[in-house]
């Protein structure tokens, strides 16, 4: 099989908001990411993938979109994202887009038709409006609830002024689900798809990939638990977790869909890709999301929440690679996203952090943050070593930790405030990016505010105070992406090698051996030549929580 570029592409996620403000309104933009470019070709990176930047009333920062063709003013202009396809392409960097098509904004031209439309009309039956259960159906149609907290359900009044119809919405009320069995959603988003395409982007992350169709009658969930995966990582919920009980995630027919985009995009040139963020359980289902004539990639959540612990670890690779290649698709690897509490805080966690609850000031038991740091690095080196594809997340490569000390009155995910403060949410994660120790934002805009507050230590972060730091986690990304090129590890092939200790994990990837420690005790190394280390390390012994790259 000839090798393309996403199988073994290592590609930055972008959050727009927080990656570089240009304009000084204290909320990232296009031209700031476009402005930025040349730090990322120093980074090492092959591709972007960019969070949504579409005409959006942000009330889920911009995944409920109310334009799927333009680009919101906070973001700039359709101009504007010419300009940075067109510079990054100038760089050999590939855009990679997020489409969101389980659910528009309320704020869609559609959905305003459908609410001042009556029930039954051909306006309402583009989203899923149905009649309450109850007397006077006073009570939401079914039992299911929100991913964001509270019910799946909103309800509107109707033309005479009465509460009337119930819609869905797995995310926030501002956020209705559209019903992907009628015909008219599907030709939407194929235009959409095509407007985008012609633009010249590579490809596309399918926001809610498992989501979109929901099982006919929308029957109750049933034992709506808690799975725990264990100590030190987030867990899924069954709700995020789509086993097959789950009636409205990872339902068969929503592969009909991705087939029919697949063709859609292999009429293209250029090798565009699509990109599921499927939160599917078990592993081996997703290998169903990226079977031949369906999408090239799907995101490896499994991974993300693996506790950093050898065993598990080697796994969760190990059925990985064997999921993946059963379709002849590449593995994917990632370890932070806007969505959960940054690695290098999280892989330090002592306790059960479930997806999208987050961490705050009132969260007992948070790690030390260097030795958190530490252990980030090493699993970044270990993640690298893989062969497939893998994501990065805007700022990890700072080491930058969850922000924990925001004040309630800053937050602004819709998590916070559906579950009153319950959930801290996820606003931890994506604070804005610290670029120099000067200014009042650390360089990140040319006023004095940002969008969401950045904590006073965030200039020991700044990209400028690492670039000519050799101890940096700025300058180990940067060897690590190199060498990762240079000895082709993204196409390699993993050997594992034995090791007398549970805690330690040792393979071969090409030419490079490489040496886990996820424990506490050093281990010697045999002396050989280093190509790159996580931490610093003497007399061939190797720290806990450290990773080393050695020369086979
Ligand atoms: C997944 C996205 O990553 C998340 O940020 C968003 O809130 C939900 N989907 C809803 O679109
Ligand atoms: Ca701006």
């Amino acid at each position: 099989m000839q090798t393309q570029w996403w199988h073994d592409a290592v590609i930055y996620q972008i959050y727009p908001r927080s990656f570089a403000d240009s304009n000084g309104d204290g909320i990232g933009d296009l031209a700031g990411i476009t402005a930025r470019l040349d730090d990322l070709v120093e980074l090492g990176i092959d591709a972007l993938w960019v969070s949504p930047f579409f005409r959006s009333p942000q009330r889920d920062a911009g995944y409920d979109v109310a334009d799927y063709c333009d680009v919101d003013p906070i973001f700039g202009t359709l101009a504007d994202a010419d300009a940075l396809i067109e510079g990054a392409h100038d760089r050999g960097i590939r855009v990679i887009v997020d489409l969101v098509p389980n659910h528009s904004s309320s704020d869609h031209p559609w959905f305003q038709e459908a609410l001042i439309a009556a029930p039954g009309s051909a306006a309402r039956a583009r989203y899923i409006f149905r009649d309450g259960r109850g007397e006077d159906g006073a009570l939401p149609p079914n039992n299911w609830q929100s991913i964001f907290g509270g019910p799946m359900w909103t309800r509107v009044i109707e033309a005479d002024g009465q509460p009337g119809q119930w819609y869905l919405h797995i995310f926030d009320s501002s956020q209705p689900d559209f019903d992907w069995t009628n015909p008219e959603v599907r030709s939407l988003f194929l235009d959409v798809l095509r407007f985008w395409l012609d633009r010249g982007v590579d490809g596309f992350r399918v926001d809610v990939a498992h989501g979109l169709i929901k099982e006919p009658g929308l029957p109750d969930v049933i034992e709506p638990d808690t799975i725990s995966l264990g100590a030190g990582t987030a867990t899924l919920e069954p709700e995020i977790s789509a086993p097959s009980s789950v009636p409205y995630w990872g339902q068969d027919e929503v592969h009909e869909i991705y087939r029919e985009w697949r063709e859609l995009l292999d009429g293209y040139p250029g090798n565009r890709i699509l990109v599921a963020e499927a939160w599917v359980d078990p592993l081996s289902r997703l290998a169903d999301w990226v079977r031949p004539d369906e999408m090239h990639q799907a995101f490896n959540f499994a991974y993300l929440e693996t506790p950093w612990a050898a065993r598990p670890l080697a796994e969760i690779i190990d059925s990985s690679l064997a999921t993946f290649t059963s379709v002849g698709a590449p593995s994917t690897w990632v370890l932070s996203n806007h969505d959960v509490v940054r690695h290098a805080t999280r892989l330090a966690l002592s306790f059960d952090n479930p997806q999208g609850h987050g961490i705050g000031p009132a969260t007992p038991n948070l790690p030390d943050q260097s030795a958190a740091l530490r252990r980030a690095r090493a699993a970044t080196a270990l993640m690298l070593a893989l062969p497939g594809s893998a994501y990065l997340y805007q700022g990890e490569e700072l080491g930058l930790p969850e922000a924990i000390h925001l004040p309630d009155h800053a937050r602004q995910d819709p998590t916070w405030f559906r579950t009153n403060g319950e959930r801290y949410g996820r606003d931890g994660c994506r604070v804005p990016l610290p670029w120099s120790m000067g200014s009042r934002t650390y360089g990140f805009s040319p006023g004095d505010n940002s969008w969401l507050p950045q904590p006073d230590h965030w200039g020991t972060f700044a990209r400028d105070e690492q670039r000519n730091d050799t101890d940096s986690t700025l300058t180990l990304y940067r060897r690590l992406l190199s060498l990762r090129k240079e000895l082709q590890l993204g196409t390699g092939r993993l050997q594992w090698l034995d090791y007398p200790r549970d805690d330690v994990l040792v393979f071969r990837n090409g030419r490079a051996v490489v040496v886990v420690n996820t424990g506490r005790e050093p281990i010697r190394l045999p002396e050989s030549e280093v190509l790159v280390a996580s931490s610093a390390f003497e007399d061939w012994m190797l720290r806990g929580d450290s990773t080393v790259w050695l020369r086979a």
